[in-house]
């Protein structure tokens, strides 16, 4: 019944269920023990009650019981010997790395996630596992302390620059679920937002061939592979992908309003202020310079807070980015 209660968040991992069963009992034992010490509280209070217009007088002196001392000290020795040995027992599994794992490499930075799979593919705040079989992450940070947290499997691990930590589950369901970064990391730290896709294990290696596409859903869907199957898009067109999958929109809009960032309508072309009051005109080279070097020039009004995108955006993305923001009139 408990933790039924706490199933509005799906278990979706072998760490998520045996959560799911220490915390059941946990809270059904502490729900039992509160009604109790409530109870008995509020009937003395009853029972007991001084009579209405009698002065307080003494009361009788009571003597420790050492049969009940012995049995409450007892009886909670043993529930925290048992929870310790439980939680030890999920927690050394949880730490552990199992036979045959599946590694993914994850990169955290101010403000998404790159993934890494083996055979090349690179994707970012998309995480694509198999179901049923035990996943490794071997996680760093480009920049400061992230935590790649993943809510539905109960389990989660700091993301630390200049070294590798890393996370093992095994998924048991298939479906979509939530990565969130748990560790405050600057401005848009509530921004860093990702999504695992659990998928049947031959659906998973088709994927990895490139053979699997995820049903459609509105505006989920894993963007560049979509890019990658219409060859009919313009290159703006291609841009508007690349600026969402590449995650600028978490800065930047496209409607004049700011975020973190300036908006990016009719900058293109246009004449930009930046702190100092020197004004740059906002041509190729000033956005391509931005992007790899978002620290050189500063537009007046705005923190220097963009990280850089070199060695993470090609060529190609880039001019697809520009022909993308010639449309932003
Ligand atoms: Cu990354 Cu918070």
């Amino acid at each position: 019944m408990f933790s039924l209660a706490l199933n509005f968040l799906p278990a979706a991992a072998i760490t998520a269920d045996n959560f799911q069963a220490f915390i059941g009992v946990a809270i059904a034992i502490g729900t039992i023990l509160f009604i109790g010490t409530m109870g008995v509280a509020l009937y003395f209070a009853i029972r007991y009650r001084r009579p209405k217009g009698e002065m307080p007088g003494k009361v009788a002196y009571l003597p420790g019981n050492y049969t009940v001392e012995f049995i409450g000290i007892f009886a909670i020795s043993v529930w925290v010997a048992v929870f310790f040995i439980w939680g030890w027992r999920d927690y050394s599994y949880m730490v552990s790395p199992q036979m045959d794992e599946y590694e993914i490499n994850v990169i955290g930075q101010q403000w998404s996630w790159q993934i890494q799979y083996a055979n090349g593919k690179t994707l970012t705040n998309e995480l694509y596992v198999p179901r049923g079989r035990p996943v490794k992450l071997v996680m760093t940070s480009k920049d400061v302390l992230h935590s790649f947290f993943i809510p539905e499997f109960r389990t989660k691990q700091d993301t630390v620059p200049g070294q590798f930590t890393v996370l093992h589950f095994t998924p048991t369901k298939t479906g979509e679920f939530h990565i969130f970064c748990a560790e405050y990391c600057g401005t848009a730290h509530s921004k860093m937002i990702g999504r695992v896709h659990v998928l049947e294990q031959d659906d998973f290696k088709n994927w990895l061939d490139g053979l699997y596409v995820l049903p459609s859903k509105a505006g989920t869907a894993p963007l560049m592979e979509v890019a990658k199957n219409s060859p009919q898009l313009s290159l703006a067109e291609q841009g508007a992908l690349v600026f969402r999958e590449r995650t600028c929109v978490t800065c930047h809009t496209v409607n004049g309003a700011s975020l973190i960032g300036p908006s990016l309508k009719g900058v293109f072309g246009s004449e930009v202020e930046l702190i100092g009051g020197t004004k740059v005109i906002a041509d190729e080279n000033y956005i391509r310079e931005s992007i790899m070097d978002p620290m050189k020039k500063i537009v007046k009004g705005f923190a220097p807070a963009m990280p850089t995108f070199r060695g993470m955006l090609s060529d190609e993305e880039v001019n697809q980015l520009i022909a993308y923001m010639k449309t932003l009139k």
